[in-house]
């Protein structure tokens, strides 16, 4: 089966993986509208293409926090990626190295930091924290991905508690046996409710700025009023995201958030986004509305389930020129021409 959009690689994994993992995948909360919405938001931005404007040499390179990647889309945080393929995390820290981005790996990953680490010496990469109750865990996890050489660290904010995915309940979903969060081997013994923090406040990004000299993006933020206390509580980086649609049902698609999150910010920060890129020019209208980056999630995990680290490439190779096509196509030879005048704005 050739494969040539990301859509080819959705329905391989969903002919090929056990149900259980494709549903855990799948998942988004309660209906499923949010997590249906980020991906019908694109259909409904129209491009302003601009003609003649000799697109012969294409730079399609762009900065994550001084970091230069080949191209504006990340791997965004999953976890349990042995669900996908056997060698897990590995792969995608390999297939990340090997196009020359950045892969943001989850405290719920099935390999260890360190195993991560040795797999693509040198590989941009940033850590996604979730606080555990017990603050010595987080702690911990955050020192050691420091002293990996991690490069930045994602607080996800959008998770108190675990949104309710009415497939993984039907399914009893539960990681097999031969499968470990490898990163809290021993952490989860001791808790019977579920180890993360719901207590956690705005007041814990000085806690994790007294731990660590990385970077801190946080990760969630759908909200102006979020947007400038992130800011506020200096942050250096904001991901515009609603969990794929797995947390708030109802919620906005992250494509419709970004707007009032770029106009708050203004510059003081970075800002990202991931939720429901599918495709180049996804990537483009994303980048036009003031990201300047993006971030998948589920295609990442359907690469992987495809061919592992060469899966993963293969996903993001064509997303990277599909992107570079519908640049050349609107008239932007460069990343740095790309502009809200790429889009209508009337019909946002
Ligand atoms: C996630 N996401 C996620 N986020 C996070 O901060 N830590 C995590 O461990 C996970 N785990 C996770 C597992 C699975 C199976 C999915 C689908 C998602 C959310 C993820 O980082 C991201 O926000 C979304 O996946 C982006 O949406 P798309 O690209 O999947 O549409």
């Amino acid at each position: 089966m050739a494969m040539v959009c990301l859509s080819d690689f959705e329905a391989y994994a969903k002919k090929y993986l056990p149900k259980i993992a494709w549903d855990f995948f799948a998942a988004g909360a309660d209906d499923c509208i949010t997590r249906d919405e980020n991906i019908l938001a694109y259909k409904r931005i129209r491009f302003r293409p601009r003609m003649l404007r000799d697109v012969s040499m294409m730079d399609i390179r762009t900065k994550l926090l001084g970091t230069e990647i080949s191209f504006p889309v990340g791997i965004a945080p999953t976890g349990f990626h042995q669900l996908a393929w056997p060698d897990g995390e590995k792969s995608t820290a390999r297939a990340a190295k090997a196009m020359n981005t950045c892969y943001i790996a989850s405290t719920y990953s099935t390999c260890t930091l360190e195993e991560i680490s040795a797999a693509a010496p040198g590989g941009l990469r940033w850590f996604q924290l979730y606080i555990h109750r017990n603050r010595a865990v987080s702690q911990q996890l955050v020192q050691r991905a420091e002293a990996l050489g991690f490069q930045g660290l994602v607080l996800t904010a959008d998770l108190p508690y675990t949104g309710k995915r009415r497939d993984d309940v039907r399914n009893g979903f539960r990681l097999p046996p031969h499968m470990k969060l490898k990163n809290l081997e021993g952490a989860f013994e001791v808790c019977k409710m579920s180890p993360l923090d719901p207590s956690v406040t705005w007041n814990d990004i000085y806690w994790l700025r007294s731990l660590t000299h990385l970077p801190i993006i946080i990760k969630g933020i759908l909200t102006k009023e979020d947007a400038e206390l992130a800011v506020r509580h200096g942050v250096q980086g904001i991901i515009v995201s609603n969990h794929g649609g797995r947390q708030l049902d109802g919620g906005p698609a992250t494509i419709d958030a970004l707007v009032e999150v770029v106009e708050a910010v203004q510059g003081r920060v970075e800002v990202y986004l991931d939720g429901g890129i599918r495709k180049g020019s996804d990537v483009l209208k994303a980048l036009a509305l003031g990201a300047k980056c993006v971030f998948i999630g589920r295609p990442a995990l359907w690469g992987l389930a495809y061919k592992g680290e060469e899966g993963l490439q293969d996903v993001l190779r064509i997303l990277q020129d599909e992107f570079r096509l519908s640049m050349a196509l609107a008239g932007c030879g460069s990343v740095s021409e790309i502009g809200q005048h790429l889009v209508q704005f009337s019909k946002l």
